[in-house]
């Protein structure tokens, strides 16, 4: 099965988990642009969605599905997003889209986070891919640094700038044996918005495309 194909499927099985007139919270990436898509066929039935990117908002937009403000809509009962990578603790990195600041903040107001991926973004240990570290741009060469320092090697997102207006520094090099420290200290660096590691808030469901259909982690 084509990769594609297997993020088309993981997305489309994670329509069961929309409730009707909810507000669901709406990821980025290729996999989330075929969730939204069959989500098109439901706009009738749910009261819109919160989105986590200009890229995912347009494309709601232009399925005339509502897209309402964070602020105006309390928490949510449903969070679907795609990752990069994720373990069989349902740890994840996100950010290959450099969406992260957004995507954490609407995974952390959703009840239930549904992450669609194929089957390939399965791993023991997070770190292959590397982690997206969205910074202020002043504090590039500080943050940086603080990276190498902690045995990455940093690299910056040339011309790429962040729906927030920041930088993205992606880090080679690091096997993450434990996500959640590693989230932790990575956040405690000045300059640091965001880091693209989702353990504090891991996904509480993985859907995995594959050639044997969707399998279903938790
Ligand atoms: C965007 C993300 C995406 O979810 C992640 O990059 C996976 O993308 P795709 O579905 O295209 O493989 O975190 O910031």
């Amino acid at each position: 099965m084509a990769q594609d194909q297997a993020k088309r499927a993981a997305a489309e099985a994670a329509l069961e988990y929309v409730e009707e007139d909810a507000v669901v919270g709406v990821g980025t990436g290729s996999t989330v642009d075929w969730f939204i898509d069959a989500l098109a066929d439901m706009r009738n039935r749910i009261r819109g969605a919160v989105s986590s990117s200009e890229k995912s908002t347009e494309r709601l937009r232009s399925h005339g599905i509502d897209v309402l403000d964070l602020n105006s809509t309390g928490r949510l009962p449903l969070y679907v997003d795609g990752a990069d990578e994720a373990n069989r603790f349902l740890q994840l990195i996100k950010g290959g889209g450099g969406a992260l600041t957004r995507e954490k903040i609407v995974a952390s107001a959703s009840d239930r986070f549904v992450c669609v991926a194929d089957e390939g973004k399965l791993v023991d240990v997070l770190g292959a891919f590397p982690l997206p570290v969205e910074v202020i741009p002043m504090a590039r060469s500080t943050v940086a640094r603080e990276l190498v320092r902690l045995g990455g090697r940093p690299e910056l997102r040339e011309g790429f700038t962040t729906d927030n207006g920041n930088l993205i520094l992606d880090v080679y090099g690091l096997s993450i044996t434990e996500p959640l420290k590693l989230e932790q200290s990575l956040n405690n660096i000045p300059g640091v918005v965001t880091n693209g590691i989702f353990a504090l808030r891991p996904a509480d469901l993985l859907l995995l495309g594959g050639e044997s259909g969707v399998r279903r982690l938790t």
